[in-house]
Order: structure tokens, then sequence, then C-alpha cells
């Protein structure tokens, strides 16, 4: 059984959003249950927006499930005034308990710069003071332990993956559990269920945002992360290219049909600014996501340059360089209502 006095420290320590002290002294958590190691008890959200309220559950929630031996957690809300209504509550909460918003980064086609696009993403999000995590879900060809410059290995807690940090984001990828140079030989529904576990069992703390770098096409991985984990949203990540378009149609269209929200879509080696010169050329077109994006009613959430520097820095581990995610990341945000 749980113990009483570590639930109540832990409860001890998360702070009432309107002041006054922690949720205990407030007297805003109450009612404290424990039964099977089921830790059970009231909250109330007087006065607290709906996404205040929402974080404020999160909080509490991964607080208790953190109480050695807490098998499970009842989180009863209740309101005497009904709840101020949220900014722009246009998303769905994410089936994922701690985490608010997954949002999928896609696309039909690969090479186009999807893992570029997401690892920049999240940490143009994180910038904006959220709290970010990335999940490679690549597990044939993951690139997000290169991109953030993370070499060393995930470690285990009570059981649970740790995603480790880096420039302000957690990150987990299946390249942080073994080596580079070991050929991943998964079935299809292995690698859905190894990107499963690594949502499900790991301890991603609170999270207003979980970016899924895909891999490229519509198989297996991504029907599962649509069916089973319900996205907030996806951005869609194309060239110009013809070629890349009509797969990012394709892409889209999956999306439509698991009923996931497509936020927009980025156009990613739009223009090429030569490092010597600084001349631009448009090696693989220009334009052609938003044109696609406008016909399908698709948002356009921006055009990133091929440069120079940005190879460099994703190579080196660097993200955070092109200055084009800062507005993609507020539209992404924009669009989960954050
Ligand atoms: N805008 C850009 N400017 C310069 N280089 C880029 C840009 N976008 C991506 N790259 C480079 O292109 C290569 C492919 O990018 P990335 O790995 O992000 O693509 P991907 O779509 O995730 O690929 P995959 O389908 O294999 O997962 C990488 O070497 C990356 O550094
Ligand atoms: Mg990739």
């Amino acid at each position: 059984m749980p113990d009483r006095e570590e639930v109540g420290a832990a409860l001890a320590g998360i702070a009432d959003p309107s002041g006054g002290g922690s949720v205990l002294e407030t007297g805003r958590a109450g009612g404290l249950r424990l039964k099977d190691g089921v830790a059970g008890l009231v909250l109330s959200v007087d006065g607290l927006t709906q996404d205040v309220a929402e974080r404020l559950r999160a909080e509490v929630e991964v607080a208790l499930r953190r109480v050695p031996r807490v098998t499970g957690v009842r989180i009863i809300l209740t309101a005497d005034k009904a709840a101020a209504p949220a900014g722009v509550a246009v998303a769905q909460d994410s089936a994922v308990p701690g985490i608010r918003r997954l949002v999928a980064v896609a696309s039909g086609k690969g090479g186009v710069g999807k893992s570029t696009v997401a690892a920049n993403l999240a940490v143009a999000l994180a910038k904006r003071g959220l709290a970010v995590g990335l999940l490679d879900a690549d597990i044939y060809g993951p690139s997000v332990p290169t991109l953030l410059g993370i070499p060393g290995r995930a470690q285990l807690e009570d059981g649970k993956l740790l995603p480790m940090t880096a420039h302000g984001i957690k990150a987990l990828s299946i390249g942080m559990m073994m080596a580079t140079d070991k050929a991943v030989i998964w079935r299809g529904p292995m690698a859905a269920s190894a990107m499963m576990q690594m949502i499900e069992q790991a301890n991603w703390g609170v999270l207003d945002i979980l970016v899924i770098d895909l891999p490229p096409g519509t198989g297996d991985i991504q029907l599962t992360m649509a069916q089973k984990l319900k996205p907030s949203g996806a951005v869609v990540v194309s060239t110009p290219q013809d070629l890349a378009l009509i797969d990012a149609r394709r892409a889209i269209a999956m999306f439509n049909e698991v009923k996931v929200p497509v936020l927009g879509m980025v156009e990613n080696m739009s223009t090429f600014v030569c490092p010597h010169c600084g001349e631009r050329s448009d090696i693989f077109g220009h334009g052609g996501a938003a044109a696609l994006g406008e016909g399908l009613g698709v948002p356009f959430l921006g055009a990133v340059p091929l440069t120079m520097t940005l190879r460099l820095a994703s190579d080196a581990g660097q993200p955070g360089s092109a200055p084009e995610f800062a507005g993609i990341a507020e539209r992404v945000a924009i669009g989960l209502g954050l």
C-alpha cells in the first residue's frame, strides 16, 4: 500500500494556481483516499480557466503516480461555479496523462526534412515558454539524438524510460537505447509497439506539447500513432517539388481519414541561399506547398530555406539557428489553442 504521508508530501509540493500555498493548504485538493494502490482525491477547479485546471489536474496526476506503490490515480474534478472559458479551445486534449497536446510531424516522402523541422519546431515552441518533448518515432532511422546532439543512453527509473534533456526540451529516441551501427530489423507491428512504449512507458512528466517525428510514409507506425494516440494535430512537411507534394497530399489524406486535424504545411528547402554570394535559387521550386495547402484547405505554416547553416547546425546537434521556426511555432501553438 502506498503511504498516506508520501502522498501528502507529493501534494504539498504542488502550488495552488490561484496562490495562497500548496493545493493542500488552500483546500483545493482534498478527500484523499488510498485503496488497493489507487490514490483518489477531489480537486476543486473553482475560479480556474479550463487550461489552468487541466494543467493542474495533469500535475497532480503525475505527482501521485510518482509516489512509490501507487498503481492508479483517480481524480474527481469539482467546480461550484462554472469554470471560466478557455482562450482558444480548439484542440482536443491528448489521451496521454500529463501531456496536453500531441503533434505529429509527417510527410509522405522521405528526406524532405521532417526530423529537422520537428527538432527545430520543438525548440522554438520551448522558447515560447511551453514545456515540450520530442519523440523520435522513426524506429528504423532515428535522427533525434544527432539533431539534438545527445550521444548518451536513456536511463530507466522505476521501470520507466527517462527522456533526455537538451536545448530546453525532453527527448526520447530508439537511438538512445541501442548502438547506432546496429541494423534494426523489426516488423511493422513491433516498430509501432516500440513507439508506443516510448510514450506510455516513459516518464515525460507534465508537457504542454509532445512533438512526434514520424518516419516517412503512411504505414503501421503512422496509423497506430494516429488511432491510438489521437494527436491534437499534424504538421505536414514537404519540399516545393511536385513529387514530394504528391506524397504530402497522401499524408494529408491519411490524417483526414483518421480524423486528425492537419494544422498546416511547412515548405522546407524552399529557396536555396548560396553561402558564398547570398544568391537565392529555387532548386526544388517555390510556393508549391502553399498552393497545395490552399487547394486542400490546409493552412500554410511557413517556408524554411535550404541553407548550409541549417544543414551544418543539424549535423552538429545545434537546433534553433533558423529564424523561420519562430513564426511556424507561433502558428502551431495557435492551432493547438496554446
Ligand atoms: N532547410 C534545410 N536546409 C539545409 N539542409 C536541410 C534542410 N532541411 C533538411 N536538411 C538536411 O537534409 C537531410 C534530410 O533531413 P531530415 O533528416 O530532417 O529529413 P527527414 O524527412 O526526416 O528524412 P527521413 O524521411 O529519412 O526521416 C539532413 O541532412 C538535413 O540536415
Ligand atoms: Mg526523419
